[in-house]
């Protein structure tokens, strides 16, 4: 149980003599007094090698191809850093993200501009910066686009068309994107209708398609479908296949390996996509879920039917299952695995704020470490100040060396953007 336990952390978490964890040659106990608690702990060697298995996985098997990190799922600086740095495009859905991807070094030219409801000035800011491909979402993107070229006379722009293509994939239905009645992209008959559109513009420049069904999908099927559903709608220099692996949050998950997923995808690909097209995907989830490590100070247990384990974060730095349901699995990090089963709870004023209901721990007591696993996708990205919660600081980990790419907020942030 105890190795089950430690498999769920990123690879090369081991345990000191003492049985505390040590994550990327960095004791938790060091990480937790040199940071303060809560820090989202991320092991940089991991996130990096994620990056490579995807790049040189999807390059091995459809040379002409990109992989483009889907950077909803962790938008900090260091992180756009190191992805850029490996090797990635960066897929951005607004321009607040746009800006932190150049920030971080993103190359323009690689970026992918995603949005259901881009404004006039998040176009022309991609537009501007420019953004190699625009994903059209809808007729007004369209429009829209149109009028900020005819401003910028001698400019081209690459756009891609968002398809729905009425598939949906087996996911909690808040992140199933692919069905018919999604607000994203276009159904089939209006993407053929905007593919014609886009073919007669003189100023936007149809690369291809695009399509993303959905989040923590935990089989290869709704993929295949996905690819057979683009190809049908015609020959084009580029398909965006999207993100949406899942990653392995709990002991019963078992998502595909990433290179199960790219024989999946590819083989698809290979049957009904033409040969000289380029491929792009864009995974969010399972390129940073693995990485992160939540880690939390326990501020008191509560003893009863069932017995409340209360640390000082929550649903401030974790939404996932406030929004989601998401399962996590937690241990005391200088004693890890056993005990009986706990609900582990945040310090916010709901009672939906639980990090994780029937989870066993040790013998848990106030001051005691908590390690939430698999907390590197979309737990930054949905962080928030409820209950004036200060969003923790975030900790690059490798070989042994820690450093904070991004520092707590203050009580002084909280106050800074009030005017009166
Ligand atoms: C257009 C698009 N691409 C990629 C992704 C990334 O998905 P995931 O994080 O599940 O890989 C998303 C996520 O919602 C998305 O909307």
């Amino acid at each position: 149980m105890q190795d089950q336990l430690i498999g769920l952390f990123p690879p090369g978490t081991e345990l000191d003599d003492d049985g505390a964890l040590v994550i990327a040659g960095c004791p938790v106990a060091e990480l937790a007094e040199t940071y303060g608690t809560p820090a989202l702990i991320v092991d940089e060697g991991a996130l990096r090698a994620r990056a490579r298995a995807y790049a040189d996985g999807l390059a091995a098997r459809w040379p002409n191809s990109r992989v483009t990190f889907a950077s909803k799922a962790f938008p900090c600086t260091a992180v756009y850093r190191a992805l850029t740095e490996e090797g990635l495009g960066i897929d951005v859905a607004s321009g607040g993200e746009l800006t932190l991807a150049v920030a971080g070094g993103a190359d323009p030219a690689g970026l992918v501009v995603h949005g259901n409801a881009k404004t006039s000035e998040e176009l022309r800011m991609a537009v501007d910066a420019g953004a190699g491909l625009i994903v059209v979402d809808n007729f007004d993107d369209i429009d829209r686009l149109e009028l900020i070229l005819a401003e910028r006379p001698g400019r081209e722009q690459g756009v891609l068309v968002r398809v729905t293509p009425d598939i949906r994939p087996d996911t909690h239905e808040a992140v199933s994107t692919g069905q018919a009645g999604s607000k994203f992209g276009l159904l089939l008959p209006e993407a053929r209708e905007a593919i014609a559109r886009l073919r007669g513009s003189d100023r936007l420049r149809l690369d291809g398609v695009h399509v993303h069904v959905g989040s923590q999908i935990m089989d290869t099927k709704p993929f295949e479908q996905a690819v057979e559903a683009v190809a049908g709608l015609g020959t084009f220099d580029v398909y965006d296949l999207g993100g949406g692996l899942g990653a392995r949050y709990t002991y019963r998950d078992s998502p595909p390996s990433v290179d199960e997923y790219l024989d999946a995808l590819v083989d698809s690909a290979r049957g009904t996509l033409p040969a000289a097209a380029r491929i792009l995907i864009e995974p969010g989830r399972s390129m940073t879920a693995e990485a992160g490590v939540s880690l939390y100070r326990v501020v008191t247990v509560k003893h009863g039917r069932p017995t409340f384990v209360a640390v000082d974060g929550g649903m401030g730095d974790n939404l996932e299952v406030s929004l989601y349901q998401q399962r996590f699995e937690a241990t005391v990090a200088t004693r890890v695995g056993g005990g009986g089963p706990v609900r582990l709870v945040g310090r916010h004023c709901e009672s939906g704020d639980v990090l994780s209901a029937g989870v066993p721990l040790r013998d848990p007591r106030p001051g005691d470490l908590i390690a939430v696993p698999v907390t590197g996708a979309y737990t930054y990205a949905l962080g928030n100040n409820y209950n004036g919660a200060r969003r923790p600081p975030v900790v690059f980990c490798r070989d042994g060396r820690h450093r904070a790419v991004v520092r707590r907020e203050t009580y002084g942030d909280l106050l800074r953007r009030d005017l009166d």
